[in-house]
């Protein structure tokens, strides 16, 4: 399996360009499917949750053109299925969106109950829940979700607690059905906004989108669009933090400063200078970093998917750090990888208790998630001397040439198959 191998201990320095928002785009390419005429989707990143998706989508018939790297033309003309496959649901939860999608467009959809996920159970129950208020029967079978309905109609909805998921997929299910949709407590979260933006050049008439009430009035059908993805700002705060650990000086082009002011405002807090630019962000930090404390939450709030990159900042910080994680509860697993390259952090249920080390050393670790694993790369930056990344295979679901973007900002780091590749790497860079 590749890993990715680190010479750590200088700073990063220099601009990286960020790509399209991984989890926009996963709704979006589904939300793609619920109309017969072609779409064109642009700034979508070449990751493998994306390509999984795209592989899922083709197997039940659509057809599926990538015109480059970054843009694909989606027919949903030709679905000749509305069940999904096992084997994709495993490899990426979010292909939950084809229940909303395939049931807004052919009141019908077979997909397989995702399993668990290592940062925590994941339930689905207000995306069900949610279906069912739109008219739909829902029974699980055989580990499968079976959602039908003759007709869909608007429902007044009221989530139990702000789950994007559920939000996306209930508001592209009523999409297409019959009157009014209200969705209470909706997320807020600037995908929540992109996906929105995406349907409504389709026709589709969604209004409140990026507030906690969504109104959906329901249209006939929708129809061919061209869109671009919107920048990912969890790629954009984990170049954020990863200028703030190594004592950087990183700009950061192609972002939205306003998704990213819960990260701005936590770097400014822990003594970065954090400047401001129209589609650009750029962070310098010039001495050590102070302490504080984050709670994670529904945006706009401190973003979960960027809680163990800021954790990994704090524990190079001056003074002790509490990081409390109130989203999914076994995020925290990478704290005994942190531990191995010198942290001090301390774990009780869902709060880390972390007390700044002066420096971390370089150690052989692996990335227990998605976004742990980035973290653990930028711990590995900061380190002194090799720092080894196995599992890098969830580092990959989300994150764009990592290490070549890395390279460009000054970092030695480079991907390799086995231990050979570690060998060759140590006797280059000395
Ligand atoms: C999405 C993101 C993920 C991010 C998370 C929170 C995608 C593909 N993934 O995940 O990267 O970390 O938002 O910002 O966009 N919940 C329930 N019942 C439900 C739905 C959710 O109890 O039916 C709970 C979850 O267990 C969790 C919380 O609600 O505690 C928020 O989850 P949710 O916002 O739904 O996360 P995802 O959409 O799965």
């Amino acid at each position: 399996m590749d890993k990715y191998v680190i010479k750590g201990g200088s700073p990063l320095v220099g601009e990286v360009e960020i790509g399209g928002a991984k989890n926009a785009a996963l709704a979006i390419l589904t939300a793609a499917l619920m109309t017969d005429e072609p779409v064109r989707v642009e700034n979508i990143p070449d990751v493998s949750d994306i390509n999984v998706l795209l592989e899922a989508i083709a197997v039940i018939g659509a057809q599926v053109d990538r015109i480059d790297r970054h843009a694909v033309v989606i027919d949903g003309k030709t679905i000749g299925s509305v069940s999904v496959d096992y084997e994709f649901i495993k490899k990426i939860r979010a292909s939950y969106y084809l229940l909303g999608a395939l049931l807004g467009k052919y009141k019908h959809a077979e997909v397989p109950l995702p399993g668990g996920c290592n940062i925590g159970s994941r339930p689905i129950d207000q995306h069900l829940k949610g279906f069912r208020a739109l008219g739909a029967t829902v029974n699980i079978r055989h580990g499968v979700i079976v959602a039908s309905a003759e007709n869909l109609h608007g429902a007044h909805i009221f989530l139990d607690m702000v789950s994007v998921g559920a939000t996306i997929n209930i508001m592209m299910a009523a999409a297409l059905a019959h009157g009014n949709t209200i969705i209470e407590n909706a997320a807020r979260e600037p995908h929540v906004v992109d996906i929105a933006n995406f349907l409504n050049s389709m026709g589709a008439n969604i209004k409140g989108a990026g507030t906690d009430v969504i109104r959906i009035r329901g249209v006939e059908k929708l129809h061919k669009t061209t869109y671009a993805i919107v920048p990912d700002m969890i790629e954009a705060g984990t170049f954020m933090f990863a200028a703030a650990a190594t004592c950087g000086d990183v700009l950061i082009k192609n972002v939205i400063p306003k998704h990213l002011e819960a990260m701005t405002a936590k770097l400014t807090e822990i003594g970065c200078e954090v400047q401001e630019f129209d589609d650009a962000l750029r962070v310098i930090a010039k001495s050590r970093l102070g302490r504080t404390h984050v709670k994670t939450l529904p945006y706009p709030g401190f973003p979960t998917d960027m809680q163990p990159q800021i954790s990994v900042a704090l524990c190079l910080a001056n003074g002790t750090s509490i990081v409390t994680e109130s989203i999914f509860e076994n995020r925290f697993k990478y704290c005994d990888e942190l531990a191995r390259m010198g942290a001090l952090i301390k774990v009780e249920g869902n709060t880390a208790i972390i007390d700044g080390v002066d420096g971390f050393t370089g150690a052989r670790v692996s990335a227990p998630d998605l976004r742990a694993g980035a973290a653990l790369v930028i711990a590995g930056l900061a380190a002194e001397g090799i720092t080894v990344v196995d599992d890098i295979i969830y580092i990959l679901r989300g994150y764009e040439d990592f290490d070549q973007k890395l390279r460009g900002l000054g970092a030695e780091i480079e991907r390799v198959e086995d231990e050979r590749g570690i060998q060759k790497f140590r006797l280059r860079v000395g």
